[in-house]
């Protein structure tokens, strides 16, 4: 028999559901997602279940964090599985609000993150995201009173972002961050791959061999500016349309020239036809 999951949907049963563990002393960890759950995800809810008692796992897809052209609408949503995947791990509760109990009438309070969130990398290409996606964590950290939130470093820059929400409003929880999860040729696992047509999927890992590559000529002291202008060239190569190749300071992005300079990590986001895919590494 398949196992089963709670699900909470409205406020109040998320409240007794959450009442009951804090009852017992039990200590919670919450994943936060926009569902179309893969392996990446399921890294995330697997590190909680190590963090603490309890693992909660929210699915919505966050009207707030898409721009009115990009891909709220075609955003894969693939509950059944999820929740079969999420029974599997014995997630303890499934979060998911529908928009209008996240966005009741009249909702008219948003956070607009600055620092790491004005970077000049995805905040460059999608002006919206930040303050969106800062709201939205914000209210699912309030809601769920978590003792730690697990993030991706997938989102390298989202991760940045929430650790300094959380720092600068002084919100009692702490942020774990799990590694990317990759296909086997090296491609970061993205709900987005889905729309890849199988040319560009054989085309996509070019952005994690560039990243690696480029990483390896850095420790190996070549300059960052030439190693950076030839990843550019084999991704635009490749047939990508390139956004960003930028190394930057690995915890406050700001642009650095060299490892002398701190520790490092290269970001990449590029689009195979309409599809965006992002990625990063450590040097
Ligand atoms: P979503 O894209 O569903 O991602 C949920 C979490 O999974 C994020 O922390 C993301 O970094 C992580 N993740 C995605 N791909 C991964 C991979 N290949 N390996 C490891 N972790 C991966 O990010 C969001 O949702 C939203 O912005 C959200 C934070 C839920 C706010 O709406």
């Amino acid at each position: 028999m398949a196992q089963r999951v709670a699900v909470a949907r409205d406020l109040a049963a998320l409240r007794r559901r959450l009442g009951r563990f804090r009852a017992a002393g039990e200590t919670i960890a919450l994943v936060p997602t926009m569902g179309a759950l893969h392996e990446g995800h399921l890294s995330l809810v697997r590190l909680a279940r190590r963090k603490a008692d309890r693992v909660v796992v929210s699915v919505f897809v966050n009207p707030t964090q898409f721009a009115p052209h990009e891909d709220l609408a075609s955003y894969p949503r693939t509950w059944a599985t999820d929740l079969a995947a999420l029974a599997r791990l014995d997630t303890d509760l499934v979060w998911a609000p529908n928009v209008k109990t996240m966005y009741p009438p009249g909702f008219a309070t948003r956070i607009a993150p600055e620092g790491p969130a004005r970077a000049g990398l995805e905040d460059r290409f999608r002006p919206h995201f930040f303050g969106g996606m800062a709201t939205v964590v914000a209210k699912l950290f309030l809601q769920c009173a978590p003792d730690i939130a697990v993030f991706g470093e997938k989102d390298f820059q989202q991760l940045k972002v929430v650790t300094q929400m959380v720092q600068d409003l002084g919100l009692p929880l702490g942020i774990a961050a799990g590694r990317t999860v990759r296909d086997r040729d090296g491609l970061a696992l993205s709900s987005r791959n889905a729309y890849l047509t199988p040319a560009q999927r054989s085309i996509a890992p070019t952005l994690y061999r560039v990243l690696r590559d480029s990483a390896a000529a850095i420790r190996q002291c070549q300059p960052v500016g030439g190693v950076l202008a030839r990843g550019r060239k084999a991704i635009t190569r490749a047939g990508f349309a390139l956004d960003y190749l930028e190394a930057r300071h690995a915890e406050t992005l700001e642009p650095i020239r060299s490892l002398q300079d701190g520790p490092m990590r290269l970001l990449v986001a590029a689009k195979l036809g309409t599809t965006r895919l992002i990625d990063n590494v450590g040097v």
